[in-house]
């Protein structure tokens, strides 16, 4: 098969409207009937009065138009091999009606209408809504939906669709239907049905504008004790965006589903949300406190799309950072405000940072590197990507850095007026902010087109005749020189300076009459630029990308005793964590090169001291505390490697750990037994930060071999009342080598066997698992537990608890010099194309920077990839990646 590729330049607008549809479902689980009769009009002046309706394995029983039928043999439509229809000289308004059948339960994909537990669901984003029936399923196309659901009311006692709810009845004994009316024009992808057996927490809640609205998050009844949370989430994202943005809900009605089998996170369909379980269901038996923190976000993300997604909406899917980058963005400062305390919000903004350098640089630095607005796409849902996302976010959030929060705040309300109710290009959005601040933006927008991670070179000269500092930056990227096109950004850089003894400085630029501020975003705009400071007395301390103003990388080796200083004293607290990390990164890069070399490793005095002033810190607030003490993380440490060896890189991880636990028993015991949290579980900053410190305590503890902390671990796993302290106990004696720990993986499982989410917990334990288990290597483990009863090969949380987990976060096992790993992934990754090829294409990304390590893995990689390859009939999703990941051409 020709690989088709889809370029942004070869969008053309939409030859026809579709003013109103009306969809009637007759659901069965086999053999779904689909009715649709929508009102069509040429859009005047199009090139072609063929009207392209797509569709995908759709099984067609008529088309009408004007209530004659039309024929295939007349030509006057013609079925595509991709499986589009063509209807010739819609030329006139008409109406035009279809019906066909689908098989929800053949349906493994999760992409349109599928089942999941014998309920019903749809997810149309990006294209599922062709599996469904013909339409012009693309986003540039809105049109105002009415449907009907008849169902079984055994097996269907619930039905929904977005917006209200206009008729509900009994057909007969056997079949009862509902009809639902969405007030707002929408794109096909924001469609959604559900069906089955469902209960609903619900609520009247009263918006800022004096009406009110229903709120509803429905589960399926084995869930009902898990919604409290969500319910509370959703209330405060709606009032946080009433305050922060003055957007307000524009419906009636307010709808939040769960459901277990989801290849995403959530969708946010116009009034009727799709979570996948795990980013939605919550209590303190089942849920950990990262799980709360991310569910709040998820429940805030789907929600804040409303507006940024659903009320303006996207022209083409290369505008995808347009909703997605923007929403990250706004669900990003949502979970922080409502962290309220200021080292809170900072942890938030490490662990954002955190996840875009781990994995978004890296994927900036591969083979499916792609600017946050890519040019063109084999597979829409390769494009999910963490560079759309998290980069996207990051864009966004500079844009605020540069026009201040209540000009970013104009410009957004600016861009949705502008748009509402239509689609918008990245450019429109750029165009609202620059016209509502007056700020050139045309420099700005190449963060938007330029793939790979800038980097800044810093090169401070301090003058102490003059008493200045001329502080020269120079910004590259070499993934956009390789391409040929690096052209400077506008890059808001913050920036500090300290005396040690003094403190910060008072900031004044060379021409500036008096000082502004301690602190200070200069704004680079040329490839070299020189900044000089003036009144500068002594040799100061940099404190550089303030905040994580930027998403580059900053090149400036610092010494010691200066991230000593800053991890200290810093204004910033988000750069003390940041000097911390860098300590202990340059220690274990050290540590690294020493194993490597076959030398005994040692501790840096620098970071032994800087961990110890922190550890004996009692007046920080826990959760900065341990993101203070954390140790950066394998991948991150890999990504200071040249070449990289999975098993130096967990030698000099394990030895830090042991040798910290060695070191500083005494307090690392004493810190555990001071941050008590309450008794009753709350996720609330003080208690989370309590239960991270004390499992962080554990970590070290327990990788010294102590005993006393293997009881105290075994206790709280016994004792504790919660997932959070649970998890985290279970997790480190899992990574230790204790034999006991088969019986507590034993106990556990016997505790959750009826709970996926805790199932699933428990896979990860064991996939991500550092030592051998007994016997078995980590691999042969994972090979075992997918005869696990409870997994569900095709159920893509299970996929990811398990396979995911290993090929993706465990490195150490993962990655062998007998490639076995590697044949796992294959096996998988084959089995899985056939399921579900967006979990496959995610899967077959766990490769894809094969050429940073060592020659031994490099090879072996290499081999796994072409294997799969070479076999027939990959699906799109599977083939982009590996053709990507191995360089090889487009052969079309
Ligand atoms: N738009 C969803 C979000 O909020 C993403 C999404 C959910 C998705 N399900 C999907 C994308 C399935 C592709 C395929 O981020
Ligand atoms: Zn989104």
């Amino acid at each position: 098969m020709a690989t088709h590729i889809v370029r942004r330049s070869d969008y053309t607008p939409p030859t026809h409207r579709i003013e109103s549809v009306f969809l009637e479902f007759h659901l069965h689980p086999t053999r779904t009937c689909v009715t649709s009769s929508m009102r069509v009009a040429p859009v005047e002046g199009a090139p072609t009065t063929d009207l392209v309706l797509n569709g995908r394995e759709l099984e067609l029983e008529f088309i009408k138009v004007d209530g004659l039928v039309i024929r295939e043999e007349k030509g006057q439509f013609k079925c595509e091999d991709s499986g589009d229809i063509v209807i010739a000289k819609i030329d006139r308004p008409v109406t035009i009606e279809i019906r066909n059948y689908i098989n929800p339960q053949a349906n493994t994909s999760l992409m349109g209408l599928y089942l999941s537990h014998g309920n019903f669901t749809t997810q149309c984003e990006a294209e599922g809504f062709r599996r469904i029936t013909y339409f012009m399923d693309r986003p540039d196309v809105s049109t105002k939906f009415t449907v009907r659901i008849n169902a079984p009311k055994l097996v269907c006692p619930v039905t929904l669709s977005n917006g209200n709810l206009i008729d509900e009845g009994d057909i007969n004994e056997i079949w009862h239907y509902s009809v639902w009316e969405d007030p707002f024009k929408k794109p096909a992808y924001l469609f959604a049905l559900v069906a089955g057996k469902f209960v609903a927490r619900e609520e009247t809640f009263k918006l800022a504008n004096g009406k009110s609205a229903l709120l509803q998050v429905w589960v399926e009844p084995k869930n009902a004790d898990k919604t409290e949370f969500a319910m509370r989430s959703l209330k405060r994202a709606i009032a946080w965006d009433e305050r922060r943005f003055n957007l307000e809900l524009d419906l009636e009605r307010f709808m939040i589903v769960a459901t277990d089998d989801f290849t995403m996170g959530a969708m946010e369909n116009k009034g009727l949300n799709i979570f996948n379980s795990k980013c939605i269901l919550a209590n303190p038996t089942v849920a950990t406190d990262t799980d709360y923190e991310h569910i709040e976000g998820v429940i805030g993300h789907e929600y804040f799309h409303n507006w940024t997604g659903d009320r303006v909406t996207l022209r083409d899917w290369f505008e995808l950072p347009l909703k997605e980058g923007l929403t990250v963005f706004r669900d990003q400062e949502f979970s922080s405000d409502m962290l309220g305390d200021d080292f809170a919000r900072v942890v938030k903004r490490v662990k954002d940072v955190r996840y875009l350098r781990e994995r978004q640089f890296a994927e900036d630095a591969g083979p499916m590197a792609h600017p946050v607005r890519p040019e063109a796409y084999e597979e829409i849902n390769n494009f999910y990507t963490v560079t759309v996302y998290e980069k996207g976010a990051e864009i966004f959030r500079m844009l605020q850095t540069l026009l201040g929060r209540e000009g970013f705040k104009k410009g957004l309300t600016r861009y949705l007026q502008d748009h509402d109710g239509s689609c918008a290009t990245c450019e429109d959005f750029l165009k609202a902010m620059s016209e509502t601040s007056g700020k050139d933006l045309a420099q700005f927008a190449r963060w938007f087109s330029t793939p790979g991670t800038p980097r800044v070179k810093v090169s401070p000269v301090f003058d102490e005749r003059a008493q200045t500092l001329t502080i020269t930056l120079t910004q590259s990227n070499a993934k956009a020189e390789q391409a040929g096109h690096f052209e400077p950004l506008l890059i808001p850089f913050d920036i500090a300076l300290f005396v040690p003894g003094i403190g910060a400085l008072p900031l004044r630029l060379s021409g500036e009459p008096a000082a502004r501020g301690i602190s200070r975003v200069l704004e680079m705009t040329e490839r070299t630029q020189t900044f000089v400071f003036e009144d500068v007395r002594r040799a100061p301390v940099l404190s550089l990308n303030r905040n994580f103003s930027a998403p580059v990388i900053v090149d400036y080796v610092q010494s010691d005793a200066d991230l000593v200083y800053l991890a200290k004293a810093d204004t910033d607290p988000f750069n003390r964590i940041e000097a911390m990390q860098t300590l202990a990164l340059r220690t274990l890069t050290t540590m690294v090169e020493d194993a490597q070399a076959g030398l005994n490793l040692a501790l840096g005095n620098a970071y032994r001291n800087a961990f110890s002033e922190v550890l004996k810190n009692k007046d920080l607030h826990p959760i900065f505390k341990a993101e203070l003490l954390r140790l950066p993380s394998e991948t991150r440490i890999a990504q200071e490697q040249i070449l990289i060896n999975p098993k130096t890189v967990r030698q000099a991880l394990r030895f830090l750990r042991e040798q910290i636990g060695k070191e500083f028993t005494n307090d690392l015991m004493m810190t555990f037994d001071d941050c008590v949290p309450d008794p009753i579980y709350s996720p609330d900053p003080l208690n989370m930060g309590r239960r991270a410190l004390r499992a962080l305590c554990f970590e070290f503890l327990l990788a010294s071999g102590n005993t006393t902390a293997f009881l105290r671990a075994r206790q709280v796993f016994d004792k504790a009342q919660n997932a959070t302290e649970k998890l985290s106990a279970l997790s480190v004696i899992v990574n230790s080598t204790v034999p006991a720990k088969f019986d507590i993986l034993a106990k556990a499982e016997a505790l959750w066997r009826d709970e996926p989410l805790l199932i699933n917990k428990w896979l990860s334990v064991q996939a991500t698992a550092t030592v051998p288990m007994d016997k078995t290597s980590i691999l042969e483990a994972v090979r075992e537990l997918r005869e696990y009863p409870g997994y569900n090969p095709n159920n893509p949380n299970n996929v990811y608890a398990l396979i995911l987990a290993f090929c993706q976060s465990n490195p150490g096992q993962f990655h062998r010099e007998d490639g076995a790993g590697y044949r796992l992934w294959a096996e998988e990754l084959l089995r899985l194309d056939k399921v579900n090829p967006i979990v496959a294409g995610r899967l077959a990304r766990c490769l894809d920077n094969w050429r940073r390590f060592a020659p031994v893995y490099a090879k072996k990689m290499y081999e796994a990839m072409t294997t799969v390859y070479a076999q027939p009939d990959l699906s799109p999703d599977v083939r982009e990646v590996l053709r990507k990941s191995l360089g090889l051409d487009v052969s079309n």
